[in-house]
């Protein structure tokens, strides 16, 4: 048994492990959830400029735990971290003590619990309208014309980018004179340069600024400058002063001046300048007045401008100066403006309303007359521009000008050309035409026969060159044709001869190719084209000289031969040319092959002959047959004996060649009374018989032979 106290606390101990395992499992237990999270805004989404604002996030956490879980609640900015803070509140705060422009945008808040579950409200737009008013102010109070004033204009409660508007305004004045819009991208303030002009005296400067938010731009109130800006002039607004006073007459002496005030205070004296239309006529650096001084003439009369130019600064005025005109321009009349040369001339200057002036006529700055009038038979200098003047008292006027051209008659134009006067088909040729005297522009009409080719227009005496393909003989003229009254001069003829190349040479033989022996040849060679005189030459066969050659005016030749015979027999060509042949080949005939025959009267003469040889054979044959056969028969026996002969015994013999064995005939009426010897016999072999059916046709041939050698 336990002792007593061992019990209590044994039981005290165990109490305790109930304790800590019906704790530990009651940590198990608890489960968390988010039921709900959203945001709100106080006092609302859309708030003016400058509120004081609070952000929350309110959520609502169910547990099955006694004690309120911890959560982390996270705020976002346009999806950027802004707040991150442990809390065991239902909502969480976010101040925005004055809202800006800039705080404007999308929230959200997330809330994590346990570092595990994650819920996030929707997105919330905020809105801060409005822009706080700008600060402005200039950099002086006072500023002189041509200078500037520099005003800054910001907002320090917003950030960049703001745009900026600013202007310039003069004081009594709800019109801007001057606007500057700049968008400031770093800083929250801009600085702006606004130049002080011409009638600026009292200014004041006004500023907005606007910000953008992407969907909507917010605007600021307008502030003006506390700040005024008296302008000082440096020059005053030029003035013009005209004399001499009142009406101003042609031939007064007229001064056009113009003044102006500068202060102490300018930097520099402006440049004075006095402009007429765009010319200027007088001008000034250094002094405070121009003048323009002339002799009156109603030239003068016009729009005169004063212009005051410093650096910045320009100023301006204008006077119209009126004169009265003495007496109006002279005008130089003229009886013609083309004059044949040696004709009259008829100038004559006259001022409408004919006062008494003193008058003078001058061609190109030269006076030829002193008078009114010019008259003149006129010579080729003569041409020129003549304008007259005329004068009374200082005033000088000049008239109009005109111009008097003198044309002097045109000179036989002459026609020559570049070639000889003989030219090969296809050759281009050059004529020129060309009149050494008479006054340009000159217009020269080639004439080919009786057409006008071309015509072409020199403004000087040079020629005029025309080309030309001529396919024949060909003869030009040139007319030519000036400003003179005479009708256009014609040249002589130019003749020019075009020779044809031969062309296309062609041998050709009459009545065929094969000639009857005895009966003519004609070979007749032509050329298609071709100028005269031509040399043709005829060839046969290979030979290198012409068997023939003539010389012709004519596209053809011929040759004849009367009487054709056995040599004419061949192959003939022809070869034409003239002076314009360029290349053997391209002058060559066709080759022609002739054959001569004989005549058919001729063959039977000859068959004839032959017939009657062949008798006259056979007539001698038989004879020797005959006769043969009745001198050696019964024995007519040949024997063909092989004989060793000398020179010394010709007799018989068919050859005499010294010791040559030949063969002889051994003619034997009796065998055994012959020689009295026996036939000798080769040594080296037995003798051998000849053919006995050959003896007979041997022994006609030999007496043929006889029977020929009697009949040649
Ligand atoms: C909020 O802060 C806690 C503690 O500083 C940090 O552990 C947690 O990551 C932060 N939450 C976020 C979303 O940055
Ligand atoms: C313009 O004014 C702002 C505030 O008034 C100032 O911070 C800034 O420096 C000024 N800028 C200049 C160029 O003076
Ligand atoms: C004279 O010229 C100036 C400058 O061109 C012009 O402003 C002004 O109107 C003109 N005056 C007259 C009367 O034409
Ligand atoms: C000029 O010629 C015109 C006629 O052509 C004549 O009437 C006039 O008297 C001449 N004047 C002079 C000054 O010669
Ligand atoms: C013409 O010239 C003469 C001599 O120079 C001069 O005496 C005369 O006054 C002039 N006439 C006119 C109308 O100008
Ligand atoms: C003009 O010149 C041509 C020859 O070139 C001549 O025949 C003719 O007579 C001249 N005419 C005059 C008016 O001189
Ligand atoms: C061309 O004019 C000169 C003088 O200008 C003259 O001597 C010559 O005879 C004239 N020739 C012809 C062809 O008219
Ligand atoms: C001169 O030739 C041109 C073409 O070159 C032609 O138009 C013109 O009519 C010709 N003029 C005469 C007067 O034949
Ligand atoms: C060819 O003609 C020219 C003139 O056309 C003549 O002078 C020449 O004698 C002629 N020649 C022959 C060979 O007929």
């Amino acid at each position: 048994m336990w002792p007593v106290w061992v019990q209590r606390d044994l039981m005290r101990l165990g109490a305790l492990l109930t304790l800590l395992l019906c704790l530990s499992l009651e940590s198990q237990e608890n489960s968390f959830t988010v039921n709900t999270i959203h945001m709100q805004s106080l006092p609302d989404w859309t708030v003016q400029n400058g509120q004081n604002l609070n952000l929350q996030c309110v959520v609502d956490v169910s547990t099955t735990s006694h004690v309120k879980p911890r959560y982390q609640v996270v705020f976002y900015k346009d999806d950027v971290l802004l707040y991150n803070v442990s809390s065991v509140k239902n909502t969480e705060s976010f101040l925005i003590p004055q809202a800006r422009v800039h705080d404007s945008g999308t929230y959200k808040c997330t809330v994590i619990l346990n570092n595990k579950k994650k819920k996030t409200t929707p997105e919330y737009q905020l809105w801060v309208k409005g822009v706080p008013r700008p600060r402005i102010t200039l950099d002086k109070k006072e500023a002189i014309e041509g200078g500037v004033v520099t005003v800054n204009c910001s907002v320090p409660e917003e950030r960049a980018p703001i745009h900026f508007k600013v202007e310039k305004f003069e004081q009594d004045s709800k019109i801007f004179k001057l606007k500057k819009e700049k968008t400031s991208w770093e800083q929250n303030f801009v600085t702006l340069e606004f130049p002080i002009e011409e009638q600026d005296y009292v200014l004041y400067f006004t500023c907005q600024a606007s910000i953008s938010l992407g969907f909507q731009i917010e605007t600021s109130e307008t502030t003006r400058s506390e700040e005024m800006v008296t302008v000082t002039a440096s020059f005053s607004t030029p003035k013009f002063q005209v004399s001499p006073p009142g009406v101003i007459t042609e031939g007064d002496q007229l001064h056009i001046r113009c003044t102006i005030q500068v202060t102490h205070l300018a930097h520099e004296t402006p440049e004075i300048l006095i402009q007429k239309d765009k010319a200027i006529v007088a001008h000034s650096k250094h002094s405070r007045e121009a003048v323009y001084s002339v002799m009156a003439t109603v030239e003068d009369i016009g729009n005169y401008t004063c212009k005051v130019e410093s650096s910045r600064l320009s100023k301006v005025s204008s006077i119209v100066v009126n004169i009265r005109e003495l007496f109006p321009k002279p005008m130089l009349e003229f009886s013609s403006t083309l004059v044949d040369q040696g004709e009259k001339v008829d100038l004559l200057c006259s001022i409408p309303g004919a006062p008494a002036a003193n008058f003078t006529i001058e061609k190109e700055g030269t006076i030829v007359s002193q008078g009114q009038n010019f008259t003149k038979t006129t010579e080729g200098r003569d041409s020129g521009t003549y304008a007259c003047t005329a004068a009374i008292g200082k005033v000088i006027k000049k008239s109009n000008a005109v111009q008097i051209t003198v044309c002097e008659n045109i000179s036989e134009p002459r026609i020559f050309h570049d070639t000889k006067p003989e030219i090969i088909k296809g050759q281009a040729v050059r004529v020129s035409c060309q009149s050494l005297n008479g006054t340009a522009p000159i217009t020269y009409y080639l004439l080919k026969g009786s057409d006008v080719l071309e015509n072409i227009t020199k403004s000087s005496n040079d020629p005029a060159v025309f080309q030309d393909n001529p396919t024949k003989d060909v003869e030009y003229k040139c007319i030519a044709d000036n400003c003179h009254s005479f009708p256009a001069v014609s040249s002589e003829v130019l003749s020019i001869k075009v020779i044809a190349p031969v062309y296309q040479v062609k041998l050709t033989i009459l009545k065929g190719v094969e000639v009857e022996s005895g009966k003519e040849i004609v070979l007749h060679c032509s050329v298609a084209e071709g100028t005269g005189p031509i040399t043709y030459k005829f060839y046969k066969d290979k030979e290198s000289k012409p068997f023939h050659q003539a010389i012709s005016n004519d596209t053809s030749v011929i040759w004849y031969k009367a009487q054709a015979s056995k040599e004419q027999e061949g192959q003939y060509y022809c070869v034409a040319s003239n002076k314009a042949t360029v290349t053997q080949s391209s002058t060559h005939s066709n080759a022609l092959t002739v054959k001569v025959f004989l005549a058919s009267w001729k063959k039977g003469l000859i068959a004839v002959v032959i017939i009657g040889v062949i008798i006259a054979t056979l007539i001698v044959g038989a004879k020797c047959y005959v006769l043969r056969k009745t001198k050696d028969s019964p024995n007519s026996d040949v024997e063909y004996t092989e004989v060793e002969i000398s020179s010394a015994e010709p007799h018989h013999a068919l050859g005499t060649k010294g010791t040559d064995t030949v063969y002889s005939e051994i003619r034997r009426a009796d065998p055994s009374n012959l020689s009295g010897a026996p036939p000798r016999e080769r040594a080296d072999g037995p003798s051998w018989p000849l053919p006995q059916d050959s003896g007979p046709a041997e022994a006609g041939e030999v007496c043929l032979g006889n029977f020929w050698s009697r009949f040649l």
